[in-house]
């Protein structure tokens, strides 16, 4: 009898072992959350730091958070602030210390998600240092509005009725400052390099690949411009023949820095310091990536069939018009004659109805 009564709890504490084993160490609901995170996308590593800091309830009746799923193994994370993170698009791994000064700076999650958007950690950790904005995401909803530029954007938005998306332009332009002021130095040669009045090339910048037109194209002296956009020109006035058998011609194309300081010189001599000529080292000229056009059938190149045909084909050969009339105020020139190669983009250009200095601070700038 007594042995019966040994043996009986002997298996009853053998059961509660082996209960205790299921419990504790093969813990089946906690294995089940995280059979349920992982299937929901979670990384089996997360998924266990969402069990460990009590959150799997909230995340599993919510959508997949990658933000969470990438961020929540971080040793900052800070469960206190889980509310403020779930609410974070942005779907990178970030330093979750970043992340924290930014709610503790009283940043929203929508206005944290637009800044680490900018994506380097340097310019973020700049941008705290500053007092808090308290307006930025009409700025920061365009992809392409920078933080460091945020007082000048504020600044400039409060001089002018323009749109938050104009401003962001304008601003990212340069065009808050003067014209030739707080200008940024250019030194690669590629076929979408923007040279204008705040971005300058050196007196020693010279394009790469230097070929003469053809004769065929110039009255007078023949000058130069890179290989392809030679090419290019001439595809394109040989099709201007032969299609409407109108003639174009080549009235400047590549100027040298010190060619150009020359030109600048003799007109604004002639004409005054507000003639359209650039100062050297701003001008597009010296890329070798443009021609100035003289038209076949007129002395006037405004108002001529070829302007119009122009206007209408030159995107197919690479090239755009670089100066409209109606945008002098971005460009600080109007120039309808001057064209410029930008290769395989330009179709893309046209269709934005952008100057191509508004176009590069969009989609070039990066
Ligand atoms: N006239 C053109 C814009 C230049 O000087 O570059
Ligand atoms: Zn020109």
């Amino acid at each position: 009898m007594k042995k019966l009564r040994l043996k009986k709890k002997n298996a009853f504490i053998a059961l509660a072992i082996v209960i205790f084993i299921i419990i504790e160490i093969i813990n089946p609901t906690k294995l089940i959350a995280v059979s349920k995170l992982i299937k929901m996308k979670y990384s089996k590593e997360a998924s266990q730091k969402i069990i460990k800091l009590g959150l799997k309830n909230d995340i599993l009746e919510n959508e997949y958070n990658k933000f969470i799923d990438l961020n929540v193994i971080d040793e900052n994370f800070n469960n206190e602030y889980y509310d403020y993170y779930k609410d974070i698009n942005y779907d990178k791994k970030i330093n979750m210390n970043i992340v924290n000064k930014l709610k503790e700076k009283g940043y929203s999650s929508k206005e944290t998600s637009l800044i680490l958007k900018r994506e380097k950690e340097s310019d973020i950790e700049n941008f705290l240092e500053k007092d808090k904005y308290d307006s930025i995401i009409s700025y920061l909803e365009y992809d392409y509005a920078k933080l460091m530029n945020l007082d000048r954007y504020i600044n400039y938005k409060n001089k002018n009725g323009l749109s938050f998306e104009e401003v962001v332009t304008n601003v990212n332009l340069g065009l808050d400052n003067e014209f030739y002021t707080n200008y940024r130095e250019v030194d690669k040669f590629n076929f979408t390099m923007l040279v204008n009045k705040y971005n300058k090339l050196s007196s020693s910048f010279v394009p790469d690949d230097l070929i003469s037109f053809s004769s065929l194209y110039c009255k007078g002296n023949c000058p130069s411009d890179n290989k392809e956009v030679v090419n290019a020109f001439e595809r394109m006035a040989k099709d201007l023949y032969e299609e409407e058998k109108l003639n174009i011609y080549v009235n400047s194309a590549y100027r040298s820095y010190k060619e150009q300081e020359e030109t600048y010189n003799r007109l604004t001599k002639l004409y005054g310091s507000n003639y359209d000529v650039a100062k050297a080292g701003f001008s597009e000229h010296q890329t070798g990536l443009c021609v100035d056009i003289k038209a076949g059938s007129s002395n006037t190149f405004k108002g001529s069939k070829e302007e119009k045909w122009l206007n209408n084909n030159a995107y197919k050969y690479g090239f755009i018009l670089r100066y409209p009339s109606n945008k002098v105020k971005i460009t600080g020139y109007n120039e309808v004659w001057h064209y410029r190669y930008v290769g395989s983009i330009a179709e893309d250009v046209k269709k934005s109805g952008l100057t191509f200095d508004e176009y590069y601070v969009k989609y070039l700038d990066k």
